[in-house]
């Protein structure tokens, strides 16, 4: 995929900046699609330091971060996870979306994120393993409004003091992000479909509808006027179609927004 230059609107390259010299490992908070990823990739990138990234899920076991046993030619070999290796590197580790892990990996996190910043190989050979003095982690959780989010347990959270928030871009911020991603000819219909999106994402945020739409469809909007879509069906299939899953009333509501914006 192409490398997309995060715009820096709020600063926080220079809190990860400043939090990285100081050795203060990093949460971000934010909903899905506000540019966390992209913050963190472009931060990595534009201070030379190697990233590993994990991306949690419920499936996420321990032996992703540790590691694993392996069987080759009659000698038994330790395949290192992501968490060990990095440690050793003293690169940057990103774990997204954190409060997705079991107890029991988050246990074994927490045991590398404490202050002695090392881990014990007990599925190996015993062996400690110290984070190299540069090591710098940070890690993503999404707000709690969130289906299916679990909260993070304070212990963990206290292993990242410095917090960032990240939230939906003011209205001609999104604009600017999204003309990095399309060709920039359809400005006026882009920011119909930005105040469209905030009307959504407040109307979640009330509760009033299940889903809040993100910088993803957003630029996917712009993305679908540069292949020629008009913007009432790029609104359609972006922005209108998804609240089918959560039955017709919660579509029809949405269908009626999308109609007083774009016309029939
Ligand atoms: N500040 C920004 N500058 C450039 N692109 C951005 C910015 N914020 C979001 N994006 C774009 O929006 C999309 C979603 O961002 P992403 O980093 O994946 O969000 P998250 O990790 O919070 O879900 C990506 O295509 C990303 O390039
Ligand atoms: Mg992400």
């Amino acid at each position: 995929m192409e490398e997309i230059q995060y715009i820096d609107w709020n600063n926080s390259i220079q809190i990860l900046k400043k939090a990285y010299e100081a050795n203060l490992f990093v949460l971000i908070i934010g909903p899905k699609g506000t540019g966390k990823t992209s913050l963190v990739r472009d931060f990595a990138k534009s201070m030379n330091i190697e990233l590993e990234s994990i991306n949690f899920s419920l499936r996420t076991r321990e032996s992703h971060l540790i590691g694993t046993k392996t069987l080759t030619d009659g000698t038994v070999n330790f395949d290192e996870g992501l968490l060990v290796k990095s440690m050793k590197k003293g690169d940057m580790l990103y774990l997204d979306e954190i409060n997705s892990a079991e107890a029991d990996v988050l246990l074994r996190l927490d045991e590398a994120l404490d202050d002695r910043r090392q881990i014990v190989l007990k599925e190996s050979t015993g062996e400690v393993i110290k984070a190299k003095e540069k090591w710098f982690v940070i890690a993503t959780i999404n707000p709690l409004t969130h289906t299916g989010t679990k909260e993070l347990p304070p212990q963990i959270l206290s292993r990242f003091p410095v917090r960032i928030r990240l939230e939906y871009p003011p209205e001609e911020m999104e604009l600017e992000i999204i003309k990095k991603h399309v060709s920039g000819e359809h400005d006026s219909e882009i920011i119909q479909a930005i105040k469209l999106a905030n009307t959504l994402r407040q109307a979640a945020a009330v509760e009033e509808l299940f889903y809040s739409p993100s910088l993803r469809e957003t630029i996917a909007f712009g993305k679908l006027l540069d292949k020629d879509m008009s913007p009432k069906e790029a609104a359609k299939y972006v922005f209108g179609n998804v609240y089918t899953q959560w039955g017709d009333i919660e579509y029809q509501k949405v269908n009626d927004i999308i109609t007083s914006m774009f016309g029939n």
